[in-house]
């Protein structure tokens, strides 16, 4: 087996079988690790390079992208330099597994962390998937995502995240010229068999 090459995350990197494809920057939810979400991203992209670290923040033994004071209540100020931590991480990777800039696939805290990557750091994703994201910064620098391919998609009964929430997530990336696709679906927090095929569908149109 080839050892994981140093670099400032624990992270799995599979290389692509389709090269075709764009590479996968697959981010964990809270409690999650660098296993988590790579049978995902075949099932959403079959034959993508995966790059998937684990976050270094850990709540309670769960590892994390960043601190929070309460459930849905950020501390900011780790959100941005974890979000630079992050989106450095990814300039490495890069080079090391000869990457273009991925597209990333976040679940939750993933998610969120990939959304703040997208309005402090918008050259490092080609485009992002956001599943039950949340506003991750209430006052964001202005940035220039034209262009900027992003589907969100959201739970009508999440619990944790208001829908009122999500929906500005989608309109302050839009407002930043972001293409938002933005789904409301008939599911909680969790991972449905819906987001897999919108998904899917989403990157296979790219
Ligand atoms: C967060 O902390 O990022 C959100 O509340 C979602 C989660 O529970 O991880």
């Amino acid at each position: 087996m080839t050892p994981t090459p140093e670099l400032s995350f624990i992270h799995r990197f599979k290389p692509a079988s389709n090269p075709g494809r764009p590479p996968l920057l697959l981010l964990h939810g809270t409690g999650g690790n660098e296993d988590d979400l790579l049978h995902l991203g075949r099932m959403v992209s079959p034959g993508s390079a995966q790059l998937s670290p684990r976050g270094k923040v850990v709540e309670d033994g769960m590892p994390r992208f960043f601190h929070r004071l309460s459930e849905g209540v950020f501390d900011e100020t780790d959100v941005r330099r974890r979000a630079n931590e992050l989106a450095d991480f990814v300039i490495d990777a890069r080079k090391t597994y000869g990457l273009a800039a991925p597209i990333a696939i976040g679940f939750s805290n993933g998610a969120n962390i990939a959304a703040a990557m997208l309005q402090l750091r918008p050259e490092i994703l080609a485009g992002a998937i956001l599943l039950r994201a949340m506003v991750p910064l209430q006052d964001p620098p202005a940035v220039d995502l034209s262009g900027k391919p992003v589907l969100i998609l959201s739970g009508a009964s999440d619990p944790i995240v208001p829908a009122d929430n999500a929906k500005r997530v989608a309109s302050v990336l839009r407002a930043a010229g972001a293409v938002v696709e933005h789904r409301m679906l008939p599911a909680g927090h969790g991972i449905s068999e819906a987001d897999v095929t919108l998904a899917r569908t989403w990157i296979d149109q790219l």
